[in-house]
């Protein structure tokens, strides 16, 4: 048998990056074989195994990897027949395509090492239409090398459109879309991501909810670029540029909604887009079953962000109703995703990318303030249940008043 290292591990040794995961593929062995050596197979009638000392990963040579609609649909065959050559032209793009032995002799029939030069990602052969995944993959891909410049070849866009098209991304179940999605979300320009899918209509399919803002005009004071779509893709880019984590990349992407759906005749003002757009956030939750908390931080950002931005002139019973609906006392690192999530919206205008944000610091020093008030003297004053409740909420209402006054003196 013949061992090969396959997939990201050759491409990103090549790229000069770092290679964390290495995939290998068997050619010219049985499954009684890899047993016999000690290999554990990873599922029933999967062809992977699990190297008996490294863990890593080895798959026996395969082909025919799909036969129905799904990823239900998938069928392999593998036997020792099976070449090199065979494998590698099913799998998504030329540079995932190319193998390599231990004295890193490149086996490369599709061309990966001219793509990688090229800066371009391009599917194999038709097969990519095997797993509708691959939309979203190579979608992935863009937005992690684009900042290497890489682009997707125009034929693989064309053929992106047909799957999407088809009624096949329907099929993906939710968790095998969320993983890629949050993958997207979490690499440098997770904008372009959200740019490719919209380039070859997965979109419109995934998240119609984003595809429906582009084009919708916002007034040109407040936002220079104009259009909501435009607007959405620099917020992800300056979350991404901050370092954000996940939560804040899936706020900042599903913030303004509500958008669109505001009457033309509206536009470009947005009057209470906040509300509106809440039950739109919550359809993309539930739709990719986003982990709780990126669905709780994507509704409440939703809600709540104008207020953030007009934050210095919240009356002091509104900025307590704020931190109260945060839960600041228990919830203070969900308050700060929130200030973050406002931040980079405030930032993803165009030219207005480096202004500062003193919302930020002034919602901080109210959310401390408001965290401030003690319990134990209204307890000595025998206050208890609802009661205390109240009177708590009084006492923190008295301390935002001062703060306010203060800071905005
Ligand atoms: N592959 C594929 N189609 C898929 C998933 C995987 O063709 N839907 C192939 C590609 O050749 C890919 C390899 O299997 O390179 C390994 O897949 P995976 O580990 O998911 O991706 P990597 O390419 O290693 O990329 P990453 O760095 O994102 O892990």
């Amino acid at each position: 048998m013949q061992v090969y290292k396959v997939g990201g591990a050759v491409r990103d040794r090549l790229l000069g990056l770092p290679v964390t995961d290495i995939d290998r593929v068997v050619v010219g062995a049985t499954t009684e074989e890899m047993l016999a050596q000690g290999f554990r197979p990873v599922g029933a009638d999967f062809p992977v195994f699990l190297h008996p000392k490294t863990g890593e990963e080895y798959a026996l040579a395969r082909t025919e990897r799909k036969s129905g609609r799904g990823y239900g649909g998938f069928t392999f065959y593998a036997s020792p027949e099976v070449t090199l050559e065979e494998d590698l032209v099913r799998r998504d793009l030329t540079i995932n395509a190319m193998a390599e032995d231990d004295q890193q002799n490149l086996t490369d029939p599709y061309h990966g090492q001219r793509d990688l030069e090229a800066r371009i990602l391009r599917h194999v052969s038709p097969a990519f239409a095997e797993d509708p995944l691959r939309v979203l993959r190579v979608a992935r891909f863009a937005a992690r090398y684009a900042g290497l410049g890489f682009t997707v070849a125009p034929e693989t866009v064309e053929l992106m459109r047909q799957l999407s098209a088809s009624g096949e991304l329907q099929a993906l179940t939710a968790e095998r879309s969320w993983k890629e999605i949050s993958r997207a979300l979490m690499e440098d320009q997770p904008q372009v991501f959200i740019q490719v899918l919209r380039d070859c209509g997965a979109l419109n399919v995934l998240m119609p909810e984003v595809d429906a803002l582009f084009g919708v005009p916002q007034p040109e004071t407040h936002h220079p670029e104009i259009d909501t779509g435009l607007h959405t893709l620099s917020v992800l880019q300056q979350a991404a540029l901050h370092k954000q984590p996940l939560t804040v990349r899936w706020a900042c992407l599903l913030h303004d909604l509500g958008k669109g759906l505001t009457p033309q005749e509206e536009w470009p003002r947005h009057i209470a887009h906040e509300h509106s757009g809440l039950k739109l956030i919550k359809a993309v939750n539930e739709r990719f079953k986003a982990p709780k908390d990126c669905q709780e931080l994507a509704l409440l950002v939703g809600h709540y962000h104008t207020h953030g931005h007009r934050a210095l002139e919240l009356k002091a019973s509104t900025l307590l109703e704020l931190l109260q609906s945060f839960d600041v006392y228990r919830r203070p690192q969900r308050f700060e995703e929130f200030i973050a999530a406002c931040e980079m919206d405030a930032r993803g205008r165009k030219g207005l990318e480096q202004r500062s944000y003193p919302q930020a610091d002034y919602l901080r020093g109210a959310a401390t303030a408001a965290r401030g008030v003690a319990v134990q003297p209204l307890l000595e004053k025998g206050f208890t249940g609802p009661a205390l409740g109240e009177a708590l909420k009084r006492e923190r209402l008295k301390v935002l008043k001062a703060y306010k006054d203060a800071a905005t003196a």
